[in-house]
């Protein structure tokens, strides 16, 4: 790949910039555990507003909220039952455009979450589909049978079929309470796009677009066979998805500045997954094969490898991502002896070393800032949180965890509300003493911004710097590997800057050098330790 000559030096992008989305460090906002501002041990809107200063101070260029409309909650929100307000705990549909404007004024953009795949069963197309009889056009927005024609498995593991009183079934990829919606009904597309211009006239900066692969359901509902040609399947990853993407790149591109499609795409081949973000699709959509490979030299070189590879046909960038709120925390799963990510493979009682995760997790960290495209913090990563594996049961709330029948610990580990300050629970959470809605851990103290800022050696110091240091990148996409020993990722953007991530089991030299940037480890005797990454200007 041809290299720029020098890496420009950008401030923070301006709001005008067309190609923000390019190189944008994304945060991930889990509204429910970001911070409390009313004090009901359930984070909000409020407790947002009065920290976009420490979002500033990071060095975000962008906020992800997920799903911070009115639902049930029965999968935390992504369970949609009215797309055009906001739920109660959270807030109101003022003070989320409040937000838009005040986060923009401090050049942050806001990104949020649309789940098209289904609603809620309390959304009141699905009310009125229970309340009118089998066949009517009520029922015709979504997948109603008189018997179930096939046997699907849930993502969440069990059936996705229901049965209604009066004797029909309706298909839901979830859970029962999230109803999968029929996208060859002319309503059901003309009600998200007009979502999703409620939205950008609001200010909003793009959408991320959950289960994004999953929307179109072969009309004639047949098994699996599993031996499906690429865009056959049933129920995943159908050919015709595309229009709908192509459709609503239509409306983002109708308004000014850019609105961008992120998709939530799941998919294990790579070519299938960037057909997502063909020019006239989708801009940006995560890169999963990055998350749930292991700690390994050899593994990583060639996930990056491939994709920059998949991308490069389609001119969209890579995102890179270590986790998110439905994964292992970073610290935690690098600690593991298998580091790897899969949902089949979640156990209780799978050991970890939290210390030589932590190593990994910064070695991580600077290692995914350094590589071109954009970057998304799931919140409380930049802190260091590990998984909280011993939430009391009667804490749980992830259906994951109780679909499973108990072997699945869920999701919930990783949502747990972010420690502020302070050396006890609601560690500064809550304006007041309530306890916050998932409790967190006696031991938290060592991880609240308010220690971690004061610490220079902290995950959250590392971060700053580390983000700080990525704008003087900005601005240009090439990439090159330099020569190195296989377990060392050691890659030049350009300019001069150099990064040396050392996965092997022993201390190495770094290359020739003019000075050290940033290292997530002191170096020892000059030398780079295991688990640790280094950025150098040479
Ligand atoms: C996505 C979300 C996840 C949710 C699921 C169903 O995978 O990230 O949290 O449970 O979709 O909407």
């Amino acid at each position: 790949m041809e290299l720029p000559v020098l890496a420009k030096a950008h401030p923070s992008p301006s709001t005008a910039d067309p190609l923000w989305w390019r190189s944008a460090v994304i945060y991930q906002l889990y509204i429910r555990s970001f911070a409390d501002g009313d004090g009901d041990g359930t984070g909000d809107l409020a407790g947002v507003r009065a920290h976009l200063g420490y979002l500033k101070e990071l060095g975000v260029d962008a906020l992800w909220f997920t799903p911070w409309y009115a639902s049930p909650l029965a999968d935390g929100g992504y369970d949609v039952s009215d797309y055009r307000s906001i739920h109660p705990a959270f807030g109101e549909l003022e003070e989320a455009e409040a937000l838009i404007s005040e986060a923009l004024a401090l050049g942050i953009r806001t990104i949020i979450d649309v789940v098209p795949n289904h609603v809620s069963h309390e959304h009141e197309w699905f009310r009125a589909a229970l309340a009118a009889a089998p066949g009517s056009p009520e029922r015709e927005r979504f997948w109603f049978v008189d018997s179930p024609p096939n046997s699907w498995v849930s993502n969440f593991q069990g059936g996705t079929w229901t049965q209604v009183p009066d004797g029909q079934w309706y298909l839901h990829l979830f859970t029962p309470e999230q109803p999968d919606l029929n996208w060859n009904h002319p309503d059901v597309r003309r009600e998200h796009e007009e979502v999703l211009r409620f939205w950008f006239d609001r200010g909003v900066a793009g959408v991320r677009i959950d289960s994004a692969a999953l929307l179109i359901k072969d009309p004639a509902l047949p098994d699996v066979r599993g031996d499906e040609a690429p865009g056959q399947h049933p129920n995943t990853d159908r050919d015709e998805v595309h229009d709908v993407y192509r459709s609503w790149r239509a409306v983002a591109d109708s308004y000014p500045g850019t609105r961008v499609l992120v998709g939530e795409v799941w998919m294990p081949d790579p070519v299938r997954f960037t057909n997502y973000l063909r020019p006239d699709e989708m801009h940006t959509a995560f890169n999963f094969d990055f998350m749930t490979r292991p700690w390994d030299g050899a593994q990583l070189r060639e996930s990056i490898d491939s994709m920059l590879a998949a991308h490069a046909p389609v001119g969209a960038p890579s995102t890179w991502v270590l986790s998110n709120h439905d994964v292992t925390r970073t610290v935690t799963r690098y600690g593991r002896e298998d580091s790897s990510f899969a949902f089949a493979t979640k156990r209780f009682g799978t050991p970890t070393d939290l210390a030589l995760g932590t190593r990994r997790a910064r070695a991580a960290a600077l290692l995914s800032a350094a590589l071109p495209g954009s970057l998304y913090i799931y919140q409380g990563d930049e802190l260091g949180l590990p998984e909280v594996e011993d939430l009391p049961e009667g804490a749980r709330q992830d259906p994951m965890h109780f679909r499973s029948e108990g072997v699945d610990p869920g999701r919930d580990g990783c949502r747990v509300p972010l420690p502020w300050a302070g050396g006890r629970p609601p560690y500064g959470f809550s304006a007041g003493d309530a306890q916050p809605w998932l409790p967190q851990p006696h031991d938290w103290a060592q991880y609240t911004v308010e220690h971690e800022a004061s610490d220079p050696g902290s995950m959250l110091s590392l971060y700053r710097a580390a983000l700080a240091l990525r704008r003087t990148l900005e601005g240009d996409e090439g990439f090159a590997w330099l020569e190195s020993e296989p377990d060392v990722l050691c890659f030049t953007r350009g300019g001069g800057f150099v990064n040396v991530t050392n996965l092997s089991d022993r201390p190495i030299d770094l290359p020739e050098h003019d000075s050290l940037l940033l290292g997530s480890t002191p170096l020892v005797d000059g030398q780079l330790p295991p688990d640790a990454t280094a950025w150098l200007r040479t």
